[in-house]
């Protein structure tokens, strides 16, 4: 019964987690939050992880009730994402791997969060919407890859509703997007904004610039409130990824759509797309929230399946990349 332990610290966000045939036994994270109006970047990020990294690490293995020595892999994040943050955690699965003596497996981290919504969300073969901070993608599974059906063109989703927040001054707490969310929940007016979709991708940075644009002038006048503007984005920009969703469903011949990454956690996107799916006879998977957001468990167990035929990391070749896409992996634990 191999237990793998997962590490994950691509952007603002780190974790440790440990998973044993299926089964989550620990998931400890923590989130570097700036100040209202101001964004992560790199280096301070990359210091945060390092401060906080190993007690996270040994926070896991307590709650797991496990000792290194009860450990058969360590799994951690290859890319894509922020330079420094990666290779805080890459330095650390390196050194941990050599001091306890066990293999490395390195991660794709959209992959990760696809294993875990398979295990979580019990769907066979599904599509896969992925909506994150950093990355925008449906994906679906055909020969021995993640296939990239649909992305965005620029900015990712919850990339565009971060700035946007940030731009309206909301708090870092818990993230940008939440606050956006809860203020859209307000909102009574629909503004008309741009929608971009381009068969299977999408675009956002216009949608983003518009409403930079538009925002002081439309407070100040009273015409709309910030209320108005976040349910105007939201209503926008969900329903992109909704349409794009619908037709890879369509094109896949899929009845599952699997909803991963942060913004899965959003609770009206969530309600669009099980709309969409009902619509057609297809089913949205459950989300977890706890395992949505970026987190070390969801590594640890795209390393399990990893380990289990034999795809480990050799130390020579552990090195970390800020792009690394999806398709790139060879699913060899998947028929
Ligand atoms: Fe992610």
């Amino acid at each position: 019964m191999p237990a793998v332990l997962g590490l994950e610290g691509s952007a603002n966000k780190v974790g440790a987690g440990i998973v044993r045939d299926g089964r989550i036994l620990s998931n400890r994270r923590e989130t570097f939050v700036t100040p209202p109006g101001s964004g992560f970047a790199p280096g301070p990020t990359g210091r945060h992880h390092r401060r906080v990294l190993l007690d996270l690490i040994s926070g896991a293995l307590s709650d797991a009730g496990l000792g290194p020595r009860d450990l058969d892999a360590i799994a951690f994040t290859r890319g894509p994402g922020m330079g420094a943050p990666l290779a805080v955690v890459a330095v650390v699965a390196r050194a941990l791997a050599q001091l306890w003596e066990l293999p490395l497996v390195g991660v794709n981290h959209c992959v990760g969060h696809i294993e875990m919504g398979r295990l979580l969300g019990e769907a066979r073969d599904p599509v896969v919407l992925y909506v994150s901070g950093g990355n925008t993608q449906v994906l679906c599974f055909s020969r021995c890859r993640y296939r990239i059906l649909g992305e965005t063109l620029d900015l990712a989703l919850g990339n565009c509703l971060d700035r946007y927040g940030r731009e309206l001054g909301l708090s870092n707490d818990p993230s940008p997007g939440y606050n956006i969310e809860l203020l859209a929940r307000k909102g009574r007016r629909l503004l008309e904004l741009p929608y971009v979709v381009k068969g299977l991708d999408v675009s956002f940075s216009g949608l983003l610039s518009h409403l930079q644009a538009v925002t002081p002038k439309l407070l100040e006048s009273g015409e709309a409130t910030a209320e108005d503007l976040c349910f105007s984005l939201q209503e926008t920009a969900f329903a992109m990824v909704a349409e794009v969703a619908e037709r890879a469903l369509a094109l896949a011949g899929a009845q599952e759509l699997l909803l991963v990454g942060g913004v899965a956690c959003n609770q009206r996107l969530q309600e669009m797309l099980r709309t969409m799916c009902s619509a057609r006879g297809a089913r949205l998977c459950p989300i977890d929230e706890r395992y949505c957001v970026d987190n070390g468990a969801m590594i640890a167990q795209a390393g399990w399946e990893m380990l289990r035929v034999g795809q480990v990391t050799a130390l020579s070749d552990s090195g970390v990349t800020q792009r690394y896409r999806t398709d790139e992996v060879e699913v060899t634990w998947r028929d």
